[in-house]
């Protein structure tokens, strides 16, 4: 009897350990404040006269702009400074300071020869010190954005997006500028959920614009 009783406590031991590492082995544990990564969109169809041009510095943007375009299908352009800025959030933020007392343009790695083609413009970038980072006013003023719309997003910690867009107005005065949309402390399923909901919103003001200048010509 006592043999018996030993041989099923083991047993009954070699069960539990089997049931603990089994659950560690076949279940990831989600941890919900963290975005789930997302891979690049690929394979679907782009539409040609749609460009998502956008500035990332630690990929919170870069995740909304693919989401943008898994939505309307656009091309993707990453705006990109020639001097990278450092990867450390606080050091960036010196340069990035700097640069705002200055009103710098900063100089891009590479740029659009031509944005002709394109009809509408997102763009996306993170808010820095309340405002788009520089880089992008340099990409704006680059191009001639008569008879565009733009659709601007961002992504911060806290921030909402209407303390940035003068500068933007400013940098792209030709443009139609549609209401835009903040993204801040996400996870993906909901980035998502409000990137659908604010192109729902926002596609009567882009008919709109679209009609305005159809009737100017
Ligand atoms: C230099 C710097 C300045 C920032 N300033 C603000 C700010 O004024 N308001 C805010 O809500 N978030 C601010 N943030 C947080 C970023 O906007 C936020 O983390 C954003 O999602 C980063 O986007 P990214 O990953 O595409 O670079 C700042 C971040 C950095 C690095």
């Amino acid at each position: 009897m006592q043999k018996i009783k030993k041989y099923l406590l083991l047993l009954a031991g070699i069960m539990l350990v089997a049931v603990i590492s089994g659950c560690g082995g076949n279940y990831a544990v989600v941890d919900e404040s963290k975005p789930v990564p997302i891979t690049k969109p690929s394979g679907l169809p782009t539409n040609p006269k749609i460009l998502i041009a956008y500035f990332s510095h630690s990929g919170n943007t870069e995740l909304a702009a693919w989401q943008v375009q898994a939505a309307v299908g656009g091309e993707l352009l990453a705006i990109k400074t020639a001097e990278p800025y450092p990867k450390d959030g606080q050091a960036c933020g010196v340069i990035a300071k700097q640069e705002l007392a200055e009103n710098k343009r900063p100089l891009l790695a590479a740029n659009l020869s031509d944005i002709s083609r394109y009809e509408t413009i997102f763009l996306g970038y993170p808010i820095w010190y309340k405002q788009a980072p520089l880089a992008v006013r340099t990409f704006l003023e680059a191009h001639d954005f008569s008879g565009k719309v733009i659709l601007p997003f961002c992504t911060s910690g806290s921030d909402g997006i209407e303390q940035s867009l003068a500068a933007i107005r400013e940098s792209a005065a030709q443009a139609d500028m549609t209401t835009g949309l903040a993204l801040h402390d996400i996870g993906n399923g909901k980035m998502q959920r409000l990137i659908t909901s604010w192109l729902e919103g926002v596609r009567g003001e882009v008919d709109a614009f679209n009609k305005k200048r159809a009737s100017d010509k």
